[in-house]
C-alpha cells in the first residue's frame, strides 16, 4: 500500500480440519478448483505485505508444496511449523523470531495482521480499511468483527454498555447463556500493533474450557492496561467474506457465493449467462471478452480465457486456457483446452480439442471429433467422428468421416502433413509419418503409409469381388 508501515501476515493453518472427513488438509481443499489457502495469499497481494508467515502443522509438507508451486506473488514467505495445535495463540507464537526480525528493522508503525488459512472469500478493501482503522485511531490491535444471524461456535464480543468499547472476546464453549445470544462475533481476523503482539504473546495461558492457548486473550490484556482497541464490523450482508470452511456443506455454501459473484463480474463485462445460477467460473485471471457474447447454461470455463464478438458457447462446454476470436460458435458438449480458434469457426457438438490445436478461419469440427496438437488451415473441415493428432492440415482440407491419424507407433508421436484442398476419404487411416499432396484425393477406406502425390486419386484396398452363395443341404 504504502510505505508509512511495514505489514507481517500470519496465516494460521495448522488445523486438522477433521470435520472435513478427508485426507487433504483443510486449507489445500477447493474453491473453484483452488486450493483455499491460495485464494486468500491471492487477495494479500494487493497489500504488499512486507512478508506473509505460515503457521503449518498438520500435512505441512504438502500444504508447503503445493503453495510454492502456485505461488505467483512476489512477497516473501516463511513457514513456522506448529507441532501441536494448541491455541490460536500459540499458533501465532511460532512466528515471533519473524516478527521479532521485521520489528528490528521497522519499528515504527510495524504491524501484524493474523488471518485463519479457511477464509477463502475475505476481500481486500475489509483488510485495507482496517490498516486504515489501526493508524487513525493509533490502536494497539484492531479487530475484524461480524453480526451473524447464527453466532454458534464463533468467539462473541463483548462490548461496555456505555461506551461501546470492546471490553473481551469469549469463546462459545466459554460462554453463559447471556453472552452466546450476542450475535456480534469474532472473525479470527486481528490486525495488532506488532511491538504490543511479541510483548503479550508469550503470557497467554491456557486457563479456559478448551485448555487452548487464545489469540483472542490479547484483547483482555490490552483492556486491563488500558491500551485502545479498534473495531470494524462488517454487517450481516457482508459477513460471508469471513465464514470459515469446517464442513463441506459450508465450502458448497462458500462456493456458491463465490460463484455467483463470478457469474455477476461475467454479467458486468457485458456476457449474456442464460442461466445465471449454472456457470462455473474457475478462471485464473479476469476473463478478457468483446461484445455480445452468450453462455449457455452449464458452461465451466477454466484458467485464462479471451473471447471475441459474436461469441456463442452452447450448454454443457467444457473451456480451459483457450483464445476464442469473433463470430465462433461453439455447439453444446465441448471439450476445448489450451487451443486456438479463429474467426468464424464453428465446433461441435461434442468435439474435443486437446492441448495446442490451432484452428484457422471459418473451421467446422463436428461431432466426435478430436483434435490433438494439430493445425487446421481456414474453411478446413472435419465434420464427424476422427481422430486428428500431430497433423498440420492446410487450408480448403476436407476430412471424411471416420479419418484417423495414426500418429503413435507404441514408442514414438509422428506427424501427419495434408496439404492444401486434399480430399480425405470415409474411413481412412493415415499412418504417420506420411504427407497429402495439394489436391490429392484419398480414397474410403484406404490405409496410407506412403506419401499421397498431389492432384492424383490414391487409393489401397483390396478389389471389391462378389462371390457365389453355396447352398448348402
Ligand atoms: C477462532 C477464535 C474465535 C473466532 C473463530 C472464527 C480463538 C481463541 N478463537 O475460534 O473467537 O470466532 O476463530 O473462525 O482465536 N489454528 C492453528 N493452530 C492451533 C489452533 C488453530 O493453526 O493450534 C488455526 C486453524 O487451522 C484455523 C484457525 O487457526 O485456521 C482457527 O482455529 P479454530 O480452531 O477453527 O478456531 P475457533 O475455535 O473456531
Ligand atoms: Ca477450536
Amino acid at each position: 500500500m504504502n510505505s508509512d508501515f511495514e505489514l507481517n501476515v500470519v496465516i494460521l493453518a495448522a488445523g486438522i480440519g477433521s470435520r472435513m472427513k478427508s485426507n487433504l488438509p483443510k486449507v489445500l481443499q477447493p474453491l473453484a478448483n483452488k486450493p483455499l489457502i491460495l485464494h486468500l495469499l491471492n487477495t494479500l497481494q494487493g497489500l504488499k505485505p512486507a512478508q506473509c508467515i505460515i503457521v503449518y502443522g498438520h500435512q505441512g509438507e504438502l500444504v508447503k508444496q503445493t503453495i510454492c508451486q502456485n505461488n505467483t506473488n512476489d512477497f516473501a514467505i516463511n513457514w513456522a511449523f506448529q507441532e501441536q495445535q494448541n491455541g490460536t495463540a500459540h499458533a501465532t507464537l511460532q512466528s515471533i523470531k519473524y516478527l521479532q526480525q521485521s520489528l528490528a528493522t521497522k519499528p515504527k508503525n510495524n504491524f501484524t495482521l493474523v488471518l485463519v488459512g479457511d477464509t477463502p472469500l475475505l476481500q481486500i478493501d475489509t483488510l485495507q480499511k482496517l490498516i486504515t482503522t489501526q493508524m487513525q485511531k493509533q490502536s494497539k490491535l484492531t479487530l475484524l468483527t461480524a453480526k451473524v444471524a447464527n453466532p454458534f461456535g464463533y468467539g462473541r464480543i463483548v462490548r461496555n454498555a456505555e461506551n461501546q468499547q470492546i471490553s473481551a472476546i469469549i469463546e462459545e464453549k466459554d460462554a453463559n447463556e447471556t453472552i452466546k445470544k450476542i450475535k456480534e462475533i469474532n472473525t479470527g481476523i486481528l490486525l495488532f500493533d506488532t511491538n504490543f503482539l511479541i510483548q503479550n504473546l508469550p503470557k497467554v495461558n491456557n486457563n479456559n474450557a478448551q485448555k487452548e492457548y487464545y489469540l483472542t486473550d490479547l484483547i483482555a490484556m490490552a483492556v486491563n492496561k488500558n491500551l485502545p482497541i479498534a473495531s470494524n464490523v462488517l454487517e450481516e450482508n457482508q459477513s460471508w467474506q469471513t465464514e470459515g470452511v469446517n464442513t463441506k456443506l459450508q465450502l458448497a455454501n462458500l462456493e456458491r457465493i463465490y460463484q455467483k459473484h463470478q457469474a455477476e463480474k461475467l454479467l458486468e463485462k457485458g456476457i449474456t449467462l442464460l442461466n445465471l445460477n449454472n456457470v462455473e467460473i474457475r478462471l485464473s485471471q479476469e476473463i478478457i471478452c468483446g461484445k455480445d457474447v452468450i453462455i449457455d447454461s452449464g458452461v465451466i470455463l477454466e484458467g485464462k480465457i479471451v473471447i471475441g464478438n459474436n461469441v456463442k458457447i452452447g450448454a454443457n462446454c467444457v473451456l480451459k486456457n483457450m483464445i476464442i476470436e469473433d463470430n465462433v460458435i461453439i455447439e453444446p458438449f465441448c471439450h476445448l483446452e489450451n487451443s486456438i480458434i479463429k474467426n468464424n469457426c464453428s465446433i461441435g457438438p461434442f468435439a474435443r480439442l486437446r492441448p495446442n490445436s490451432e484452428l484457422g478461419e471459418n473451421v467446422h469440427i463436428g461431432n466426435f471429433v478430436e483434435v490433438k496438437k494439430s493445425m487446421l488451415g481456414k474453411n478446413s473441415k472435419a465434420g464427424h467422428l476422427s481422430y486428428l493428432g500431430d497433423a498440420i492440415i492446410g487450408e480448403d482440407v476436407n476430412i471424411g468421416a471416420g479419418t484417423i491419424t495414426c500418429n503413435y507407433d507404441g514408442k514414438h508421436k509422428h506427424q501427419t502433413i495434408i496439404n492444401n484442398k486434399a480430399f480425405i476419404g470415409s474411413g481412412t487411416q493415415l499412418v504417420a509419418p506420411v504427407e497429402i499432396g495439394e489436391n490429392a484425393i484419398i480414397g474410403a477406406g484406404t490405409t496410407l503409409t506412403k506419401t499421397a502425390p498431389e492432384n492424383q486419386i490414391t487409393v489401397s484396398r483390396s478389389p471389391q469381388k462378389s462371390i457365389n452363395k453355396k447352398i448348402k443341404k
